[in-house]
């Protein structure tokens, strides 16, 4: 089941006392896909990282599911939640297979069940089973340590899944490889995908937030999006290569 998720007034604080996020207002419905863009520094990830309690709020406060982060078990919410970044973050000591069974194990799932679900996601992702599953990360491409990671997150069907730049580092055309296999999965997760690439929050996401210095300066489902005069947006769209049917 997707969850919902609310991001209430936040404010975020580095501990030299700079404010990093101010007046974030967010409301996610259960099963929304949303895009946060903006410039390096913008803020984009601290906000990913507040909504799995990786980073705390100094004031406002992180609902998930209507119910205030700091009353949840911060565990059990990472379980459900599917966490995918640059350069994948695979355990390199460990296979393929055993990567992708890290949560099955720590929900305890039997050894039947747990490889029957990695050998169906590793199938949705590309990566048929017999081939990989016994590989080390180093052994794979970029591309392929990047699919791994996405199987890593969804294979216990997540209710939110977080991706923090997840193809930033993959060459243009293994990057769209990937997304179309990150669409073609199909999630019913509530997806929040940070990028700077607006083709690509275009390609995943049906919402597109801005962040500029700390704070949300546009928010709007992706095809009002691509019409908003602020001249930040404008940039970001002359810059992309918009997917056929945006311009
Ligand atoms: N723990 C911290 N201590 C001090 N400053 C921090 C800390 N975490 C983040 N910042 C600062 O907050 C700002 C926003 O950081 P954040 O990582 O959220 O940006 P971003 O939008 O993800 O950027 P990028 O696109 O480069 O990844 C940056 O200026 C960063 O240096
Ligand atoms: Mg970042």
């Amino acid at each position: 089941m997707a969850s919902s998720i609310e991001l209430r007034e936040v404010r975020v604080d580095a501990p030299g006392g700079e404010p990093i996020l101010r007046d974030v207002a967010l409301r996610i419905p259960a099963g929304q896909s949303v895009a946060f863009i903006g410039r390096s520094g913008a803020g984009k990830t601290t906000s990913l990282r507040l909504i799995n309690g990786l980073v705390a709020p100094t004031r406002g406060e992180v609902l998930v599911d209507d119910k205030p982060l700091r009353e949840t078990d911060l565990i059990a919410l990472r379980r459900r939640t599917g966490y995918i970044i640059q350069g994948s973050g695979l355990f390199p000591h460990r296979t393929v297979f055993e990567n992708i069974a890290t949560i099955p194990r720590l929900l305890g799932w039997d050894a039947a069940r747990t490889r029957e679900a990695a050998a169906e996601v590793m199938n949705r992702v590309g990566m048929p089973f017999e081939k990989f599953a016994e590989r080390r990360p180093r052994s794979l491409s970029g591309g392929e340590q990047q699919r791994v990671g996405i199987a890593r997150a969804m294979v216990a069907s997540p209710s939110i899944l977080l991706c923090d730049e997840p193809f930033g580092a993959l060459d243009p055309i293994v990057r769209r490889e990937l997304q179309d296999a990150f669409r073609a999965l199909g999630s019913d997760a509530t997806i929040v995908f940070v990028t700077h690439d607006l083709a690509e929050a275009l390609r995943v996401a049906e919402r597109v937030v801005l962040f500029d210095g700390g704070r949300v300066v546009v928010d709007a489902p992706s095809r009002d999006f691509v019409q908003q005069k602020s001249p930040l947006v404008r940039q970001f769209v002359a810059s992309a290569t918009l997917p056929a049917g945006w311009q």
